[in-house]
C-alpha cells in the first residue's frame, strides 16, 4: 500500500544509508526511499520514492538494463554519501539533501541546494541551480527558442492545430514529450533525463533567472545524469539507454508527396504521373484520413476499392504508397475492427476498469487501443495485415497523443484505466508514452509480416526512446515564414534528443502556401531527414509544380540535390544508427567550445562537412554566416573563406548557402542516377582541398541482413592542397559486394589541368576551366591514386 503523501513539502532530509551493492546504494528518510545507481562511468541514476518501494513498472523509455559493472568509490560519513567513478561524482547531503553531480576536476555540472527536492502531496519537485553562462538544448519537440533556458516545458502530449500559438512562450506543450536536456556551459556539455512519463513542468529559468524548476504531477523521481564532458558523448549515452534509430529503407530518403487528402485512385495515379512526366524524383505518395470507409481503421472506401491494383501500378513507376493510420477505431458495432477490440478487452477503460472509454475522433465516437497493453499491440499489429496485403509500404501514426475531439483538454480523461502486463495504472501517470507504444505496435506487427524488410513508420506523439519505432515529424505547422524558422531549431533539439530522424511539412500545413515561402522551405528541408511535402484540406496545391514553370524549375533542382546527396544521407542514417549521432546538427555538435558557434540557431551542419544556412525571411537574397573555425568553401562557386567569422551570403531565389569543410569528401549521385531502392554502380567523390575522411556506407537499402554483416563500410581519405595530393582507398569491412564498382573522383575548385597516378599507372583525367572541377575514374579496390596539378594548383 502506498503511504498517504503529505500536503505539505517534504523534502529529503535526514537521510540514512540502508543497503549497499557494487553498483547502487539505497537510503531511507522518515518519508523517502532513495537509490543511487552507477551504470556506466558517466551516467548515473537518482529515484526517489515517498512509497516503501519502487514502482515494479519497467521504464518504457530506457531498454538497456544490463550495465557492466564500473569501477565505484563510495564514501558515506555522518553528513554526506559520494559516489565516484573516473569520469563523475554524486554527492548527496544526509542531513539536508543538497545535491551536487561534478565531473573528474570537480566542477559542478547539477546542483540542488538543501531541501529542493522532495514531495508536495503526489508531487515531485527538483529544482537545480543555473549558472550565469549556462544554456539548455534538447527537450525534444519544442517550439519557441534553439536554447530552452528561459522558457516552461510542460511534458504532456498535445494535439496543437498550426502550432499556433508557436512562437509565442504561452505555447509549453506539442506533441512529443522528451525529458532529456543538455546543459552547456563554458564548453563542457552534461545531461539530465527525468524518466518519467506523466506531466512534467520544467521552469529553466523563466520566473527565477537562476533556478531549473521541475515538477512531475505523479510517479517517482527518476533522475538520469549524464557526464559527458562532449555533446556526443551525453548524447551516445542518452541513446545507449533509450535506443537507437533503425536503419530506414534506402527509398525513405526520397522525396515524398502527401496532401489531405488525395481522394481517389485516379488522383494519386494522376500525381504520380505528373511526377514523371515533369521528371522529378519522387519515392512515395501518401493517402490522408480520406482513403478509408468512413474513417474506419485499415479500410479503404469506395474510392479505393482497388487499393492492391494501385499499389501494383504504383511500384511498376518506382512509387511507394503509405497510408495515415489513427488509433481511434469507430465505435460502430457492425466494424470487424471494433468487434474484435472489444472481444479482445483490447480498449483504454473507464476509471472503474469496466467500460471502454468512448471519446471522439474524424470517425465520430471511437474507442482507443490500449497500446500499453502487450497483447493489444501484437493484436493491432496483426490488423495491419490487410494495409500491408493491400501493398502499403509505410505507416504514418497519426493523433496519437492521443487527440480526443470530446472533451476540451483534448485528450483521454486523466482517470482512465490502462492494463499493462504489469497490473492497471491511471492514464494520467502514462500518457506521454501512449502514442509511442502505438509506434512500437506499429513497427512489431510490421516486422512480425514481414520480418525481412526494413518498417517505414512515422508518429506524430511520442516519449524518449520514441526512435526505436519511428520517426517523428513535427504535426501541423502552419504556412508562415515564421514557422519555417522555427522548424530549423525544432528538428537540431529532436535531433539532439535522440531523434535523428525528423522533420517537417514542406510549404507549410495550415494555410495556404506562397512559391517564395514554398521554395525557401523545400530548399531547407532538402537537408533535413524526412522530406515530406504536406498540405491541409482546403488549401491550394502544394506539389512542386503548382506554382509555375520557374517554381517548378527550382523545385525540381532542389529534390534532384537531394537524391545526388543519397550516398551522403545514407553514411549519416548508418552512423546514427549505430552511434545516435544526429544527421542534422546544431554547430555546437563539433564546435561546442566556441560560443558563437553553440549561438547560431539559423543554421546548421548536415553531417560533419556540410554547414547549411537557409533563407528563413520574406524577400531576403543575402544572410549572415556564421563560420566556424577552420577553412570553408562555397559549394557553388568554390569560393574559400576563412572560418572564425561571419560571411554574408548570396542567396536569390533559385539558391540556399552551402558551405564545404575544408578536407570533405562528400559521395554524391550524378543527376541521371536515381534508382530509389539500389546504389548505381559508379558513385561521384566530391573532395575539397584539405585533409579530410570519409566513412563509406552501403548495404541493400532494405532488408535487415546489414545486421548480419551483410553491410560494405570503408575509410576512404584525402589530403591534398597547392601541388596535388592523395587518396586513399580504404580495405572494406562487411560481406556486402559493393555496387559501387568505379569512383569517380572530382576535385572542386581546382585551378588547372592535373596527372594522374595509381598503382604507378597514369589515369584519364579531365579538367573543365568553366566550372574548376577536375575528374578521375578509379576502381573501388582498395589502394593509394597520386594526384599531381601541372599548372595553377588550386583556386585561390
Ligand atoms: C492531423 C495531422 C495531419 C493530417 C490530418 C488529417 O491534423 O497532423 O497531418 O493531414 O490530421 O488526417
Amino acid at each position: 500500500m502506498r503511504k498517504r503523501p503529505a500536503a505539505t513539502f517534504r523534502p529529503l532530509a535526514e537521510l540514512k544509508v540502508v543497503r549497499q551493492s557494487e553498483q547502487s546504494i539505497e537510503l531511507k528518510s522518515a518519508f523517502h526511499t532513495v537509490r543511487v545507481s552507477v551504470l556506466a562511468d558517466d551516467l548515473f541514476r537518482l529515484q526517489i520514492t515517498f512509497a516503501k518501494k519502487f514502482s515494479s513498472h519497467p521504464s518504457w523509455a530506457v531498454c538497456k538494463t544490463n550495465w557492466p559493472a564500473v569501477a565505484t568509490i563510495v564514501r558515506t560519513n555522518a553528513s554526506s554519501l559520494s559516489v565516484g567513478t573516473a569520469s563523475a561524482t554524486l554527492r548527496l547531503s544526509l542531513g539536508d539533501g543538497a545535491l551536487r553531480f561534478s565531473d573528474s576536476e570537480g566542477r559542478a555540472l547539477f546542483n540542488a541546494a538543501p531541501g529542493k527536492i522532495g514531495f508536495f502531496g503526489r508531487e515531485a519537485r527538483v529544482e537545480m541551480n543555473l549558472a550565469g553562462e549556462e544554456s539548455i538544448f534538447g527537450l525534444g519537440e519544442t517550439t519557441g527558442t534553439f536554447n530552452k533556458r528561459g522558457l516552461i516545458r510542460e511534458f504532456w502530449n498535445t494535439d496543437i492545430l498550426g502550432h499556433a500559438p508557436a512562437i509565442y512562450p504561452s505555447m509549453r506543450s506539442l506533441y512529443v514529450s522528451i525529458p532529456f536536456a543538455i546543459s552547456l556551459r563554458e564548453g563542457r556539455a552534461a545531461g539530465l533525463f527525468w524518466d518519467n512519463p506523466g506531466r512534467q513542468i520544467w521552469d529553466l529559468g523563466q520566473t527565477q533567472l537562476d533556478r531549473w524548476k521541475m515538477s512531475a504531477a505523479t510517479g517517482e523521481i527518476d533522475l538520469y545524469f549524464f557526464a559527458g564532458p562532449g555533446v556526443g558523448r551525453v548524447v551516445s549515452r542518452f541513446t545507449d539507454l533509450t535506443g537507437r534509430t533503425p536503419m530506414p529503407p534506402l527509398w525513405s530518403l526520397g522525396y515524398q508527396q502527401c496532401r489531405y487528402s488525395y481522394e481517389t485512385q485516379e488522383r494519386v495515379e494522376e500525381i504520380a504521373g505528373a511526377f514523371r512526366k515533369r521528371k522529378i524524383p519522387c519515392d512515395a505518395l501518401y493517402l490522408d484520413i480520406h482513403h478509408m470507409d468512413g474513417y474506419r481503421v485499415f479500410t479503404f472506401g469506395k474510392t479505393f476499392r482497388h487499393a492492391r491494383a494501385l499499389t501494383r501500378k504504383l511500384a511498376k513507376k518506382g512509387f511507394k504508397l503509405i497510408t495515415i493510420v489513427d488509433p481511434g477505431v469507430k465505435d460502430d458495432r457492425n466494424f470487424g475492427v471494433l468487434k474484435r477490440g472489444i472481444a479482445r478487452h483490447a480498449f483504454v477503460k473507464e476509471a472503474n476498469g469496466k467500460k471502454d472509454y468512448i471519446g471522439k475522433v474524424w470517425p465520430g465516437k471511437a474507442r482507443f487501443p490500449d497500446f500499453l497493453n502487450p497483447q493489444v499491440r501484437s493484436w493491432w499489429g496483426a490488423e495491419q495485415k490487410k494495409l500491408i496485403d493491400a501493398g502499403i509500404a509505410g505507416f504514418w501514426n497519426d493523433m496519437n497523443e492521443p487527440a480526443n475531439f470530446a472533451l476540451p483538454t483534448k485528450t483521454l480523461p486523466e482517470n482512465c484505466r490502462h492494463e499493462t502486463e504489469h497490473g492497471a495504472i491511471r492514464h494520467s501517470a502514462i500518457h506521454n508514452v501512449y502514442g509511442m507504444e502505438m509506434a512500437r505496435a506499429c513497427r512489431d506487427g510490421v516486422l512480425a509480416h514481414q520480418p525481412d524488410t526494413r518498417p517505414f513508420v512515422i508518429t506524430r506523439a511520442g516519449y524518449a526512446g520514441v526512435q526505436r519505432h519511428a520517426l517523428v515529424w513535427t504535426g501541423d505547422n502552419s504556412s508562415v515564414w515564421e514557422h519555417l524558422a522555427d522548424a530549423v531549431q525544432m528538428f537540431l533539439n529532436l535531433s539532439v534528443s535522440g531523434v535523428p530522424f525528423c522533420g517537417g511539412d514542406i510549404g507549410g500545413f495550415i494555410d495556404n502556401t506562397t512559391p517564395e515561402l514554398f521554395l525557401r522551405w523545400l530548399q531547407f528541408a532538402t537537408f533535413t531527414p524526412f522530406y515530406r511535402n504536406h498540405s491541409n484540406l482546403g488549401t491550394i496545391e502544394q506539389e512542386p509544380w503548382a506554382f509555375g514553370r520557374n517554381t517548378e524549375s527550382i523545385a525540381r533542382k532542389f529534390i534532384e540535390l537531394r537524391y545526388q546527396l543519397l550516398p551522403y544521407l545514407y553514411g549519416l542514417f548508418a552512423q546514427a544508427h549505430r552511434e545516435g549521432t544526429p544527421i542534422m546538427r546544431p554547430l555546437f555538435w563539433h564546435y561546442q567550445n566556441d560560443p558563437v558557434a553553440v549561438a547560431a540557431s539559423d543554421q546548421f551542419l548536415l553531417g560533419e562537412n556540410l554547414l547549411i544556412a537557409p533563407i528563413l525571411r520574406q524577400g531576403a537574397t543575402a544572410r549572415s554566416v556564421y563560420l566556424p573555425r577552420g577553412v570553408w568553401f562555397d559549394f557553388w562557386s568554390g569560393q574559400k573563406s576563412a572560418g572564425g567569422q561571419h560571411v554574408i551570403a548570396h542567396a536569390p531565389l533559385e539558391t540556399i548557402p552551402i558551405f564545404v569543410r575544408a578536407g570533405a569528401i562528400v559521395p554524391m549521385l550524378a543527376v541521371q542516377q536515381f534508382v530509389g531502392e539500389k546504389m548505381p554502380d559508379v558513385v561521384n567523390l566530391h573532395c575539397w582541398p584539405g585533409a579530410g575522411e570519409l566513412d563509406w556506407y552501403e548495404d541493400d537499402g532494405q532488408s535487415l541482413a546489414f545486421a548480419a554483416g551483410e553491410f560494405s563500410r570503408r575509410k576512404i581519405k584525402s589530403r591534398w592542397g597547392e601541388k596535388g595530393g592523395t587518396l586513399r582507398l580504404g580495405t572494406t569491412v562487411g560481406s556486402f559486394p559493393s555496387q559501387a564498382k568505379n569512383w569517380r573522383v572530382v576535385l572542386r575548385g581546382i585551378g588547372g589541368k592535373f596527372s594522374v597516378q595509381a598503382d604507378g599507372k597514369n589515369l584519364r583525367s579531365r579538367f573543365d576551366p568553366a566550372t574548376q572541377v577536375g575528374s578521375f575514374e578509379v576502381s573501388n579496390a582498395p589502394g593509394i591514386v597520386d594526384f599531381q596539378f601541372r599548372t595553377a594548383g588550386v583556386k585561390k
